[in-house]
């Protein structure tokens, strides 16, 4: 599945992820800058913070407890926040769109 991150300053990067793996680990597998990902995706550190498109945020199943807990320590949260280790690449979100934080990077 296709995945396309857009860093603060509107470089784009389109990958190819693996069906199995997390938003993050494509975003590592492919060098994206600005996702740090310190705990290595338990939901523990918000530095894989993400902002997902708008047409996506509904799509995606919603974030369990944890991820909702941690989101409140990233920086600049907004309605579309999600930690990228937290959500799962599948068949369906072929063609997702997220966003880089600026802090991040
Ligand atoms: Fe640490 Fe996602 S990698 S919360």
């Amino acid at each position: 599945p296709k995945i396309t991150f857009i860093e603060d300053d509107g470089t784009e990067h389109a990958v190819e992820a693996g069906a199995d793996e997390s938003v993050m680990q494509a975003a590592m597998d492919n060098l994206v800058p600005g996702i740090v990902a310190e705990c290595g995706g338990y939901a523990n550190c918000a530095t894989c913070h993400v902002y997902v498109d708008p047409e996506w945020a509904d799509k995606l199943p919603a974030p369990e407890e944890a991820e909702e807990v941690m989101i409140e320590a990233a920086f600049d949260v907004r309605p579309t926040s999600r930690l990228s280790c937290q959500v799962q690449v599948t068949e369906d979100t072929d063609g997702l769109i997220v966003q880089l934080p600026a802090s991040q990077t």
